[in-house]
Order: structure tokens, then sequence, then C-alpha cells
């Protein structure tokens, strides 16, 4: 997809604000714990490399990525950090990762012997960095009996082409101010780890909510992602122990302004019938960018003050109501403060019933990413 340079619209990323937030975590850390950022899907709409390298400079000393072609763009922009990649990968791979210094999430011991012979023809100069994922009741991948994990502790400790480097698990729950769940998976993860003779380099469990709300979990790394995006994990549920700053805003301008008269219809559908004259005004972003169709009733700020958006979202385009006529170039803000006024994604994931992770992960590579301070 091009990245639409020539159209007023755009994503605005605060470094300062990530910097501030990934710091913040930092600095809570208890010594000896690392913060890997968590950069997937192009960090979460933010930009990977981008956001990699503020999250270097303000103390990240790893990354966390879902696929290994996102940890290999990290590689390629020049980073020398530990990258783990936290999806289950092909074992043809392995000698790639391995040469690469990509260590890989590993769920089942069959993976183990696969990688294995694709490693040993390979002969790669480096042993593959093994991450053995646990799943306490995520139930989405890892191994779940002692038995399982004894097993591929052993093929570890015997084949040289493999080194365990690190064992983690995922909550389901930490986000949540019921921890009922939550207790339930900690015992679990304390159960499976019982059976290791000795700890790998790495222990982890924490997503940004456990770093946030359980940190005696945390062990010596946690995997932290959206709050260094500013974003509280929980939505509104859980206050974060300090202020979290969002780093993402979107911003447009008026491309059209006209008047319309009582009984006149706009967009698609025909779905908004003006019942008196009105100005309304056209912004040029749509649901192809990643403004969701669902966002029809909300929205945006066009000189501090809130306007409507009247009629469908369009692919490209959407209509807004105008409190009167404003020049053409008119600045809009989508997200974002403008004067008094701010809206937040969280504002948006609530009115689409979704979560602001959605929503950010969702902007397309079409809006360019600009980036400040
Ligand atoms: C295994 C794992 N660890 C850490 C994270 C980061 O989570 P969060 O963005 O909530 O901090 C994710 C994100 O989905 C994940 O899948």
């Amino acid at each position: 997809m091009v990245v639409g340079v020539h159209r007023p619209t755009q994503l605005v990323i605060d470094r300062q604000a990530l910097h501030d937030n990934i710091q913040a975590e930092v600095t809570r850390l208890a010594s000896g714990c690392e913060l890997f950022m968590v950069v997937k899907a192009n960090g979460y709409g933010h930009g990977a490399v981008q956001v990699a390298q503020v999250a270097k400079e303000a103390g990240a000393t790893g990354f966390c990525v879902a696929i290994l072609d996102e940890a290999l763009e990290l590689r390629a922009a020049g980073f020398n950090e530990p990258i783990l990649v936290l999806g289950v990968t092909e074992p043809e791979d392995a000698p790639l990762m391995a040469q690469q210094h990509i260590s890989a999430t590993v769920a089942a011991t069959d993976w183990l012997v696969a990688a294995d012979a694709y490693l040993a023809l390979a002969q790669p100069t480096a042993p593959l960095q093994v991450h053995l994922g646990l799943d306490t009741g995520m139930g989405r991948i890892g191994f779940k009996t002692t038995t399982e994990l004894t097993t591929a502790v052993s093929y570890l400790a015997t084949h040289a082409t493999l080194n365990f480097e690190g064992i983690f698990t995922h909550f389901a729950t930490a986000d949540s101010p019921d921890e009922t769940y939550f207790k339930q998976q900690v015992a679990k993860w304390q159960t499976l780890t019982a059976v290791l003779k000795e700890r790998p380099r790495y222990v982890h469990v924490s997503n940004s909510a456990t770093s946030l709300w359980h940190a005696a979990c945390n062990d010596n790394m946690v995997r932290f992602g959206v709050a260094g995006y500013g974003l509280n994990p929980s939505g509104t549920a859980i206050p974060a122990p300090y202020a979290l700053k969002p780093a993402l805003s979107l911003t447009s301008q008026l491309v059209h302004s006209k008047q319309v008269v009582a009984g006149e219809s706009v967009g698609y559908g025909a779905t908004y019938t003006a019942q008196q004259t009105e100005w309304v005004g056209t912004v040029p972003i749509g649901y192809a960018d990643g403004y969701e169709r669902r966002l029809q009733g909300f929205h945006v700020l066009v000189d501090g003050q809130v306007c409507e958006i009247i009629g469908r979202v369009c692919m490209d385009q959407l209509m807004i109501r105008l409190p009167h006529d404003y020049a053409r170039g008119t600045r809009v803000t989508l997200i974002g403060r403008d004067g008094d006024h701010v809206i937040t994604l969280q504002e948006m994931a609530d009115y689409c019933q979704t979560i602001h992770y959605e929503l950010a992960c969702g902007f397309t590579s079409r809006l360019p990413r600009v980036y400040r301070h």
C-alpha cells in the first residue's frame, strides 16, 4: 500500500511520550529485572523501528515481536539487542534465527526435534536460543504439564544446536480487578517451574498489566507493550500507578465545506438527512486507513469544537457537521487535543465496542507516521 504523503492526514507519534512511559516503568523495576519492549504489529501501529529506538534510549534492553519477519526488520535496522519472537515460528527457519541471534518461543517438543534436524544440517555458528512457553491458563500456546516440560528441558540439555535461554507464561486476566483467575495461573506457573533444576537466563511472565499491577511476579524480565504506548491495558478499570502519556494522535484537514438544506442527505445509504440548513465538512480519511466504519456518529475536533461524524464513514473520506463554514485546510483532530477537548483512543474504542489495542494496530500503512520531539 502506498503512503499518502500528498494528503493532509497523518498519525503523529510523540517520541517523548513513548520515552517517558517506558522510562517510568524501567525505573520501577526491581534491580536485575530487564524491560523488553513489545514492538509487534509495527509497534502497535506506532512504527516498530522508531519505537525500538526510543525504547532503547529509555532503558529497554531487548525486544519482543510476534513473527520472525518483525524480528528481521529490527536486525536489518541495526538493532543488536536480544529479540524474542512470541509466536510459534517454522522449524525450518531455526537456522536463520540462530544465525541472526533471534530467540524462538517453543510450545512443544516436536518443534525442537524438527528444528534440531534443520540446525544439524545448516550448522549455524551459534545455537538457537529457545524460550519455553508455558500454558498456565491462556489456552493459546505452550506446555501444560510437568511431564511435557521435563521432556523439553531434557531435550534442550542434550542437544548442542539449542540453548535453553528462557521460560515464560502469559496471563489472561492481569488487567482485571478480579484476581481469582490470575492467582490460579500464578499457582500453575509455580507448579510447572518447580520441576526446573536450573533457571535459564530469562524468566518472565509480565505483560504491561502484570508489571503495572502485579510487579511481585516480574521475575527478571518484563514484556512491556501497550502501556509503553501510553495506553492503560485495563481500559478504565484500574488506574495506572503513574500517568501514562498516549503517544499517538491523528490529524487531518478539511478538504471541502458546503451548506446542505433541510431534507438533503449525506453519505452512502443516505443514512443522515439534515433537519435544517447546516454546514458539512469533508475529511480525507476512511476505513481504508483503519478509521472504522463503526465511527459514524462519533466526533472529531475542528477549531477546538466537537463536530459529529454524519453519514457513513466511506473508504477514504468522511463527513462532519460544522458549526459554520471553515476554510479548506482547517485542521481536524481525530485523536488528540484541540483547545479544551481531547479525543482518546480509549473513547474511540468504547464507541466501537472494542479495545484501543485493536484500533491502534488497525491504522494502515496508507497513513504517514510523523515523529515529533
Ligand atoms: C506473550 C505476550 N507478552 C506480552 C505482550 C504485551 O502485552 P501488553 O501490550 O498488554 O503489554 C503480549 C501482547 O499481546 C503477548 O502476546
